[in-house]
């Protein structure tokens, strides 16, 4: 049990963080002084500048607005990397490897005199060697291993840099004499294999190792929580933590959100349920709340809705690599040299608002044919994004009523969201109310414009939530 936690939701693109400073108080983002331009985003960017003496490390904003060059390292959308499946090694993977096995290597031999029956034992001594390794349990490292070690070791410097910037926001918080040093931290993580135990995934473990070096204390129950899971908790509760009795009181927090209707009728809305998607950098995911008939009396939340949850690796990132390759190779090199703030503006002004970008060598970036070009795979990647939405949803049961609320960065661009809103309500699915960002009001559809707190902080409120503390049930 924790009666105050963080919940650090570690984004491809942006981390945010939340806290709850009590057990019955509203979570809040930590560094939200400007709701419209989501302040509260860290950029999860780090600069290795490796032109000194001494690796110098940069973080957050100002990595954001930092470009590649000469001995300087930008990494951004590292995430993918700490959840890879390295499986079984690649020997080709190893550039090393590759190169003792290849036509080069024999060419070099015979150059400085090494014959052909010499160099056929060295080949088999190098294997030898690797059958006796793998004997033992030691697999050498290959491309993808690599990856992640690295991407943890990022990892681990990321956390301790967002530690230190966290509690000096906390410090400016109006809760006098809290000690936020000794306040546990929950992770939000993908929910992949549909969220079956998110916590053994490699990737997963890999990223509390790291929070922990950092310093942040996890939480001693439940120090992780799927992204969709812990997203639909925060809108539908938008952060409220109620308590009735020393007890959550989940009719209450929940009453705040889009759930309220249901909550008010619950015989006449059953089977009353909510659907969240949300359109990350990294992953798509999904949840479906679904309450139960005794749902709005209960405070056990394990009691009162049937979760089901899902992550798909598919995101933003995707689509930028998609649309870099129907551009012309120079302007595509171009777009991959640029910083992470200049390819969230790219992402802005081209899939959403159709203007191009322009580059002081190459001209305008994604205007007429280019533009067509981008749309065309902006189409694509939404028929994709689509088919997952259907795929997820097709075991929905009939009737009752249902919310739908989009999140998510990728949910600004109108050709994504018109394609996942259709999509959502296919297959003879209907929705009583809709909620997301920038949705214009449709035939007798009521919407909802979802705050930037909840359209991209959903997932660090809700981990934060009481919620997920079985102690108060
Ligand atoms: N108005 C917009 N138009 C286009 N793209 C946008 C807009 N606003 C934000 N984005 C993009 O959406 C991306 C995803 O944002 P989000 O914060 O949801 O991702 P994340 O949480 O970091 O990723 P993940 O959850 O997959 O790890 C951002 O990297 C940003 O570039
Ligand atoms: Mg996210």
């Amino acid at each position: 049990m924790a009666e105050r936690v963080f919940c650090i939701d570690f984004g491809s693109g942006f981390t945010k963080v939340a806290l709850r400073p009590d057990p019955g108080a509203t979570a809040r983002l930590i560094n939200d002084r400007d709701v419209e331009t989501a302040d509260f985003c860290f950029p999860s960017v780090v600069v290795v500048d490796r032109a000194g003496p001494k690796p110098v490390l940069e973080f957050g904003k100002k990595a954001a607005g930092r470009t590649a060059s000469n001995g300087i390292e930008v990494h951004a959308n590292w995430k993918k990397r700490l959840f890879l499946n390295p499986g079984p090694d690649d020997p080709t993977a190893n550039p090393l490897e590759a190169f003792l096995r290849s036509d080069d290597l024999a060419a070099l031999a015979t150059q400085h005199g090494v014959t052909a029956t010499q160099l056929g034992h060295l080949r088999a001594v190098v294997a030898s060697a690797r059958e006796m390794l793998a004997g033992v349990g030691i697999q050498p490292a290959g491309r993808h291993a690599q990856q992640q070690q690295f991407a943890a070791s990022l990892a681990a410097h990321f956390f301790a840099w967002l530690r230190k910037e966290v509690m000096k926001e906390c410090e400016r918080l109006p809760h006098a004499g809290l000690r936020y040093d000794g306040i546990p931290a929950r992770l939000t993580v993908p929910a992949f294999a549909h969220g079956a135990d998110v916590t053994t995934h490699p990737g997963c473990r890999l990223l509390t190792a790291a929070a922990e070096k950092a310093g942040w204390p996890l939480h001693p129950t439940r120090p992780v929580v799927s992204e969709p899971y812990a997203n639909a908790v925060g809108v539908l509760t938008k952060g409220v933590n109620l308590l009735k009795k020393d007890k959550y009181d989940l009719g209450g927090s929940f009453g705040k959100g889009p759930l309220v209707t249901a909550l008010k009728d619950p015989d006449h809305y059953a089977p009353y349920r909510a659907v969240v998607i949300d359109v990350g950098a990294f992953t798509t995911d999904f949840a479906v709340l679904t309450m139960r008939p005794d749902g709005p009396g209960e405070s056990d939340p394990d009691r009162a809705f049937a979760v089901r949850e899902h992550s798909v690796a598919l995101g933003m990132s995707d689509l930028d690599e998609r649309v870099f390759r129907v551009l012309p190779a120079e302007k595509a090199a171009w777009l991959r040299a640029r910083s992470a703030d200049e390819v969230d503006g790219f992402r802005e002004s081209v899939y959403t608002e159709g203007k191009p970008v322009r580059s002081a060598a190459l001209g305008p970036i994604g205007a007429g044919a280019e533009l067509e070009a981008i749309r065309g795979v902006v189409a694509d990647f939404g028929a994709g994004l689509a088919a997952e939405v259907r795929q997820f949803l097709s075991s929905l049961g009939p009737g009752g009523s249902a919310e739908l609320v989009l999140t998510g960065g990728g949910m600004f661009v109108p050709a994504l969201r018109e394609a996942v809103l259709s999509a959502a309500a296919a297959d003879g699915r209907e929705f009583a109310k809709v909620h997301g960002p920038g949705l214009k009001k449709q035939t007798g559809k009521p919407v909802d414009k979802l705050d930037p707190r909840f359209t991209r902080g959903g997932s660090a409120l809700g981990g934060a939530g009481l919620y997920f503390e079985p102690e108060y049930a």
